[in-house]
């Protein structure tokens, strides 16, 4: 088996330790020969390099070669894969995003409605003008992207790169849920066969099988109608923020027992509810800075003055094994099934071929391999046009700098809807976001 070089982009983020411990869980699976970390800010990374490198001689001696570095040239040379998670703005900007609209009794979240809107904005260019960096250093490499918001970022790179085929935008979400399915059923997340269909975070399971082929599907949906369904993934297992999205899926499974839900359609189907429940002043972001990014940092901290990992928990979450596991199976041709976001192209017949859809594909070293989903019924498939042009608008806007067009993308979002809100939202969003985003002044 052929050792691969990797390039982790984002070497700062909350989840690279985390995706560390899910290399060395799938060191059989995926053998790595050299690993180097590149970011924009030099300190964050440090912290979790310098604790990765004690983690790598514990863990994972075969590694023959760890740096860590923010000049492009050394990140960009000689890798066979990049693992891209960057946040343009970091977590100080996503609060930002989560307030503005917030302030308009508008749902504020990371990806979804106005936040995500102007998440997306800033994260197209950054990742344009890695995706050309990367390829003027490595031309055939695999660029996995889980930088968000995953959809918008996925369209603007197919927009901008149409015959780079080695470009595959991914989301650990749909791998999350299927963990809790797993641990109601009483087996392992890799036992199940999912079909699904949908945009990125906008999307339903339509059935859930075993590698047998026979259909759970209906037990599983009994199960939680009865009885609920929780986070159990170790990333998420003890944050009430994730346990209360995870009850939300009883609730919209009870209001449509039709397929199973994605967690994040919660912000589209029950905005006025996901809004009551929120405190502006202690958003989503700043959770996250007090609790994920202020644990790893710390972890970080004390690895490095023990100089080992051996008094600590550390786990390999289903974030870092499911971007792990779709590299191998492009890297050593396995045809394993991952949902990943690919160019619609007639999977779903009744969708226009142009959309980025979330689907199941069989992963070789050619690509993804589609499964077609076939025809999609009128609410679901009403629902994803209706998102899918406010994408699309996005994208455009960024393109052309047109702010009627976020305008317009924003009325179709069932998180505005409401033109004269969507017009001030829009017009806060580009008042922050100046510096990001000088092609609307
Ligand atoms: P974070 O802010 O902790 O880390 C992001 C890192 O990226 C920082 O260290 C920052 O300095 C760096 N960075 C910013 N711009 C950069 C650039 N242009 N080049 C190189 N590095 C840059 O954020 P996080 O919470 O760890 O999340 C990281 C990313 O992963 C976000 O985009 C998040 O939304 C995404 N994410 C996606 C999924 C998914 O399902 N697709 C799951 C989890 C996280
Ligand atoms: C899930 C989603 C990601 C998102 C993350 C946010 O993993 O799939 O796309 O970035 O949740 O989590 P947070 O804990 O930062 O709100
Ligand atoms: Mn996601």
């Amino acid at each position: 088996m052929k050792q691969q070089n990797l390039t982790v982009i984002g070497g700062g983020s909350t989840y690279t330790l985390g995706m560390m411990s899910s290399l060395i869980a799938e060191k059989d699976a995926f053998p790595l020969k050299r690993v180097v970390f590149y970011d924009i800010d030099a300190d964050r990374q440090a912290l979790n390099a310098q604790a990765t490198a004690i983690l790598f001689k514990e863990q994972y001696p075969e590694i023959e070669e760890f740096i860590y570095t923010t000049n492009k040239e050394v990140a960009f040379s000689n890798s066979d894969f990049f693992f891209v998670q960057i946040r343009t703005g970091g977590l100080l900007m996503r609060e930002k995003d989560e307030q503005i609209p917030l302030a308009y009794n508008c749902v504020g979240q990371e990806t979804c409605g106005a936040g995500g809107m102007a998440y997306g904005l800033r994260s197209i260019g950054d990742m344009i003008t890695l995706v050309n960096e990367i390829r003027s250093y490595s031309k055939n490499a695999w660029i996995l992207n889980y930088t968000n918001p995953a959809a918008i970022v996925a369209e603007a790179l197919n927009r901008e790169f149409p015959d780079d085929k080695r470009i595959l935008n991914i989301c650990d979400m749909p791998a999350a849920i299927m963990v809790s399915y797993a641990q109601l059923l009483g087996c392992e997340i890799w036992d199940l066969v999912p079909e699904y269909f949908g945009l990125n975070h906008y999307g339903w399971f339509t059935s859930i099988r075993n590698k047998n082929g026979d259909d759970l599907t209906d037990k599983i949906k009994n199960i939680i109608m009865n009885k609920g369904i929780t986070a159990v993934d170790p990333e998420i297992a003890d944050d009430p923020s994730w346990q209360a999205t995870f009850q939300n899926m009883k609730v919209m499974l009870q209001d449509n027992p039709e397929f199973l839900p994605n967690t994040y359609l919660q912000y589209y189907l029950y905005p006025e509810k996901m809004v009551a429940k929120e405190d502006i002043s202690n958003t989503r972001s700043r959770q996250v800075m007090n609790g994920r990014e202020k644990r790893v940092f710390e972890l970080c901290q004390r690895i490095i003055s023990a100089g080992s990992t051996k008094n600590e928990q550390m786990h390999a979450d289903i974030h870092g094994r499911y971007m792990v596991r779709v590299a191998a199976s492009l890297a050593y041709n396995t045809g394993d099934t991952y949902l990943v976001i690919v160019p619609n192209n007639g999977i779903i017949s009744n969708l226009q071929d142009d959309a980025m859809v979330e689907v199941p594909a069989s992963l070789t070293n050619n690509g993804p391999h589609c499964f077609a989903v076939g025809k999609i019924p009128t609410f679901q498939k009403a629902m994803i046009e209706t998102q899918l042009g406010y994408e699309k608008l996005v994208v455009d806007a960024w393109f052309e700098g047109s702010k009627q067009k976020l305008v317009n993308a924003l009325t179709l979002n069932r998180t505005v809807i409401n033109v004269p809100k969507a017009k001030k939202i829009v017009d806060d969003i580009l008042k922050e976001n100046q510096m990001y985003l000088p092609q609307f002044s």
